[in-house]
């Protein structure tokens, strides 16, 4: 695992879409796995900056984001696929059928997940999964649990998430309370993970999740068992570890 720490924003973000960028031009067919949250959306915005500059073309990549809200208005702007198209899909070539994302709204949630979960084995492997962290270690909508799935399932949110969320939306009770996330096992088959923390208020979650032990209770520690993790921290989230703390 590679934990690398940055002193700005700036610095991380550009970091990130350049090692994104790199992926895209040397396989033009990547498939990406994309996060929503305040975490990427400087790196999108980097992205963007690379792409209008001409530096990378995303018309063959796919993309698989890694969750959405069940029972959301189809034009809320906190819908996942409205986020992704006003941070990201809209201000690049990507070609929308390629870009894949949970339908949050299917009329069978569970015929959805099993859907997606047909998408994900077609494509093979995820490239490059970009995560975020939840302040109670959730990765995608994976929740602290007893056991976690492998595959994309329906998750109820918990409280923690819900309140964490509460901030996108007009009061909590407007925060949807279900969502279909990927599951950890797919998370965790892609070729390489880009975790991306900020925040002092992550720096303790973060802290134990990649330097505690591996329990379900932290769902992002079984990152530890991955090969090939770049976690990128600004800072503040990174304030209990080393300058360079690469294991
Ligand atoms: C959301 C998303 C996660 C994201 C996390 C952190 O609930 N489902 O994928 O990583 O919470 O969000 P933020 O980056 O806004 O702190």
């Amino acid at each position: 695992m590679n934990i690398l720490k940055f002193a700005t924003n700036e610095e991380l973000n550009e970091a990130a879409s350049g090692i994104i960028v790199s992926l895209v031009q040397t396989n033009p067919r990547a498939v990406l796995g994309l996060a929503t949250g305040s975490t990427p959306i400087g790196i999108y915005d980097s992205l963007i900056e690379d792409y209008r500059k001409g530096r990378v073309s995303f018309r063959q990549v796919t993309t698989f984001n890694l969750d959405e809200y069940v029972n959301i208005p189809e034009d809320h702007p906190e819908r996942y696929l409205n986020f992704m198209k006003r941070h990201l899909f809209d201000h690049v070539d990507i070609s929308p059928e390629k870009a894949h994302i949970p339908n949050g709204n299917a009329a069978d949630l569970d015929e959805e997940c099993r859907r997606y979960n047909r998408l994900l084995e077609d494509a093979k492997q995820i490239d490059l999964q970009i995560l975020g962290l939840g302040h109670n270690g959730h990765i995608g909508f994976n929740e602290p649990d007893l056991s976690l799935n492998s595959g994309t399932h329906v998750v109820k949110l918990r409280e923690q998430t819900l309140q964490a969320n509460a901030r996108f939306f007009e009061s909590i009770d407007k925060v949807p309370t279900q969502a279909i996330t990927m599951g950890v096992g797919t998370i965790l088959k892609a070729k390489m993970i880009l975790l991306v923390v900020r925040g002092a208020a992550k720096a303790e979650t973060v802290y134990q999740a990649l330097r505690g032990p591996i329990t379900t209770n932290i769902p992002a520690s079984l990152l530890q068992t991955h090969p090939h993790v770049v976690v990128l921290l600004d800072s503040e989230a990174g304030r209990l570890f080393d300058e360079y703390d690469n294991v």
